[in-house]
């Protein structure tokens, strides 16, 4: 299959980019760049130029593809709605092209999920990956830095009351599979989960933090959690259980890779500057 990634270079895309090409799949990958250009060329993709503000630019991606996964997303969060409303644009633009139709009309809602939804609603296979909100191994950029670098400042690792509360988590390569199973198997039963692990305590989290740094680890009041932690407060706090089991059942995945805590649980992860 001929398949447009998006995002490609990314940290989930250029794991899907690489699963795909493993698996047979011809690559057509988006990129702003040059150094981008230069990553897909070497992972054995194509490169389209493109942004996700130039519509253009995707629909040619999509029209020469039988397929398209969509990775890309910008994360300045200080504009998020902005970015969520150019995430939209661009399902409904890429959903368009695949189906060969006319643009959606602009007053289908908002979330990316959605509006993924909306286009397999009209008849084509289209579907939302749901991913752990912890991507974690060799490189990672996530929320689990995010924590680390917070503990290295404060000289504490902590988590919220009893910690725990549960983060639900999937190795990079673990989650790149998914894209790829849902795309030869079917997208139609979809939405998917590339979960690995339902929940993981946070407080296990925190542990391997301060365990590794040399630092204690500290439970926090709500309150004090929003002085230690500031806007990621929230998602310390955060207890999301998901289940994978109609996605393992569904797309045959079996997670292969090793779990969050013991991933964590190594030097690279504590190394300073980007993985
Ligand atoms: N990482 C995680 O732990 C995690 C967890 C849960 C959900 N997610 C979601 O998974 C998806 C992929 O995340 P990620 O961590 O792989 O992202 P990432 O490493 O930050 O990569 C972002 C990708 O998006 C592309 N991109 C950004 N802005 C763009 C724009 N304006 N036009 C075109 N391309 C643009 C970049 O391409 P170029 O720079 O090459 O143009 C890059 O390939 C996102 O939707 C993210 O929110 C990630």
């Amino acid at each position: 299959m001929r398949v447009f990634v998006t995002g490609a270079t990314g940290w989930v895309g250029s794991a899907v980019v690489k699963d795909l090409v493993a698996a047979g799949h011809q690559v057509l990958g988006l990129t702003r760049s040059e150094k981008g250009a230069d990553a897909l060329a070497a992972a054995g993709a194509k490169v389209h130029r493109g942004t996700l503000a130039d519509l253009d630019s995707l629909r040619r991606g999509a029209d020469q593809s039988d397929g398209v996964i969509h990775t890309a997303f910008n994360h300045d969060f200080s504009k998020i709605v902005e970015n969520c409303e150019e995430d939209k644009r661009a399902i409904e633009t890429l959903g368009a092209a695949l189906e060969g139709s006319d643009p959606v009309s602009p007053s289908f809602p908002r979330s990316s999920e959605q509006t993924a939804a909306a286009l397999a609603a009209r008849g084509l296979r289209a579907s939302a990956i749901r991913l752990a909100p912890t991507v974690h191994g060799h490189g990672d950029h996530g929320f689990v830095p995010i924590l680390i670098g917070i503990a290295r400042e404060k000289g504490v690792s902590a988590y919220v009351g009893e910690g725990h509360n549960r983060w639900p988590a999937v190795h990079r390569l673990d989650a790149a599979r998914v894209y790829r199973l849902a795309l030869e198997h079917g997208t139609e039963h979809g939405p998917f989960h590339a979960i690995a692990e339902e929940g993981v305590p946070f407080k296990q989290i925190a542990e391997v933090i301060g365990r590794r740094l040399n630092i204690p680890v500290v439970s926090k009041s709500p309150e004090e959690a929003a002085e230690h932690f500031g806007w990621f407060a929230r998602f310390a706090a955060v207890d999301c259980p998901a289940s994978s089991e109609r996605t393992r059942s569904l797309l045959a995945w079996r997670p292969q890779q090793p779990g969050l805590i013991t991933d964590l649980d190594h030097a690279a992860y504590f190394e300073r500057g980007p993985h």
